[in-house]
């Protein structure tokens, strides 16, 4: 046996190393039933957990101070198992963090808030000779009174509890290795560490070499973002954070409304001549235009009908290719046509049509090729396809699925190849041009159409394996044929 290494006093006055605990937010609490049932109480919810061993149940009154996670393991015996499953459960529904730190309970070095709803903290291991360096994604801020160190990449964001760590996170900036951070004063234990490289927060560089920073972030999909653009992506839609999101009114009794209409400039005025004449088609498909909700299960949408649709929106028209433009030695890049309008003529945007009742296709989810003109299906689970229409009927308030939910995916690399700091906003004006020609061309079919705000990034890369970062949701419109108005009595 070894003999036990000397603690020196520089070890001494760290203290032991820190823990990880999974401990309930504040405002939920647990109950057990005699036969092991559990529940979780928030606000006003009751929400049930299911059914967990005697051991489990006692194990979990830790749980509003902090539980330690090694009490639970997929792999562990019976009761380890039983806990995992018990913080699993409230982990997904955002109603626990973890907190790394000592014994007591307000003795944290960070607080772990879970974004993505599977998210479990690991500790990977880490060897003295592993360089690691700070993801250019990574960036501390100011939330209410707190610092909180966050990435689009993240699966969890870190309120910050203790200095050295933010100092050590500066030092970061350039690679070290573990034996280098080790001999550091700010140095606060392997875990910490190894939980920020299972966030992409820190991430592993080969070499000390500051010049392949960029591309030892991972695959080309990520070298091809800028900062801005990937937070933005994350932090406006669903699925990759646990903010509040939608049409909340997070302003109510702070800020009045602003009013409809502008209030008018105080020059001199000319007014324009009325024209209220609809002569021609556009006249006519822009007058009749409206946002259609509930749709017609008893007359669902043909396959006729939709391949019309999708052959007037989104068709390659032409393809050809042209040379770099301002290079001699670059390479050829090719381009396409299609019916509506897109920034640089890049056509990043792709559709997939989840389907749900259209006469002549069978429900599932399908790209479509827009060069072959046709439906190309993707298996996905049932579960999955059920969770997409759903959110889809809870943000039209409607009162059933979509005959046929269109997500409109960005390959992002596509734009941002060529374009620095501006791709995803282009990608959202393409988007806007996009979403009116669809909700023409149904117009124009006699169908009915509805654009959706909100996506779930991370539930379209479950159903489709895609990366998030690489192709994803940006937009969504749902379409069908439109519950007929009863006529007046
Ligand atoms: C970008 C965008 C996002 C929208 N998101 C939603 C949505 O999530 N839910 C919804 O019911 N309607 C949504 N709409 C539809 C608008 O509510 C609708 O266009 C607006 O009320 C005007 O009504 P109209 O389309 O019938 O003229 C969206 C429209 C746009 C352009």
């Amino acid at each position: 046996m070894p003999a036990p290494r000397k603690i020196n006093e520089k070890k001494k006055a760290r203290g032991t190393p820190p823990t990880l605990f999974a401990r309930l937010n504040a405002r939920v609490s647990l109950q057990a039933q005699a036969d092991g049932s559990m529940a979780a109480h928030f606000d006003d919810y009751s929400e049930p957990l299911g059914k967990f061993s005697a051991v489990a149940v006692e194990r979990a009154q830790q749980l509003p101070t902090g539980l330690p996670l090694s009490a639970a393991a997929p792999d562990g015996d019976a009761v380890e198992r039983d806990i995992e499953r018990l913080i699993r459960q409230l982990a997904r529904r955002g109603l626990l963090e973890y907190r790394l730190g000592g014994a007591r309970a307000d003795d944290d070095l960070v607080v772990i808030e879970p974004q993505l709803p599977d998210y479990w903290p690991r500790t990977p291991k880490l060897t003295d000779a592993t360089t690691i360096v700070l993801s250019r994604f990574a960036y501390m801020r100011r939330r209410g009174a707190e610092m909180v160190l966050e990435s689009p990449r993240a699966g969890a964001l870190f309120r910050i509890r203790d200095a050295g760590i933010a100092a050590l996170l500066t030092a970061l900036a350039t690679p070290h290795k573990i034996s280098q951070i080790r001999r550091q004063d700010r140095y606060r234990g392997p875990a910490l560490l190894a939980l920020l490289l299972d966030c992409h927060i820190l991430v592993e560089a080969d070499a000390a070499d500051r010049d392949t920073l960029r591309q030892a972030e991972g695959d080309d999909g990520l070298v091809l973002w800028d900062f801005h653009d990937l937070l933005f992506h994350t932090r406006s839609t669903e699925g990759r954070q646990a903010n509040p999101l939608g049409g909340l009114y997070p302003h109510t009794g702070l800020i009045a409304p602003l009013p409809a209409i502008r209030p008018a400039w105080p020059g001199k005025t000319i007014k324009l001549p009325d024209s209220d004449r609809i002569a021609s088609a556009l006249e006519r498909l822009l007058h009749d235009r409206h946002s259609t909700r509930d749709f017609d299960d008893r007359k669902p949408i043909t396959l006729a009908e939709l391949a019309a649709f999708l052959n007037n929106v989104a068709r390659v028209r032409a393809k050809w290719s042209s040379p770099l433009e301002f290079a001699d030695d670059g390479p050829d890049i090719e381009y396409t046509s299609r019916p509506y309008p897109a920034a640089g003529s890049a056509y990043e945007l792709e559709l997939y049509l989840a389907v749900g009742n259209c006469d002549g296709l069978t429900p599932g989810l399908y790209h479509y090729d827009a060069d072959a003109h046709a439906l190309v299906a993707i298996d996905v689970r049932p579960q999955h396809l059920e969770a997409m229409m759903q959110s889809a009927v809870f943000a039209m308030d409607a009162s059933s699925r979509p005959q046929i939910l269109i997500t409109i995916a960005a390959r992002f690399g596509r734009i941002s190849w060529k374009y620095s700091a501006i791709a995803y906003a282009l990608i959202l004006k393409d988007v806007g041009a996009l979403t009116q020609t669809l909700y023409l061309a149904a117009t124009d079919l006699g169908l009915g159409g509805c654009a959706i705000g909100t996506t779930n990034i991370d539930l379209f890369a479950k159903m489709t394996g895609l990366d998030f970062h690489v192709e994803g949701p940006v937009g969504q419109f749902a379409l069908g044929r439109g519950i007929a108005p009863s006529a007046p009595a």
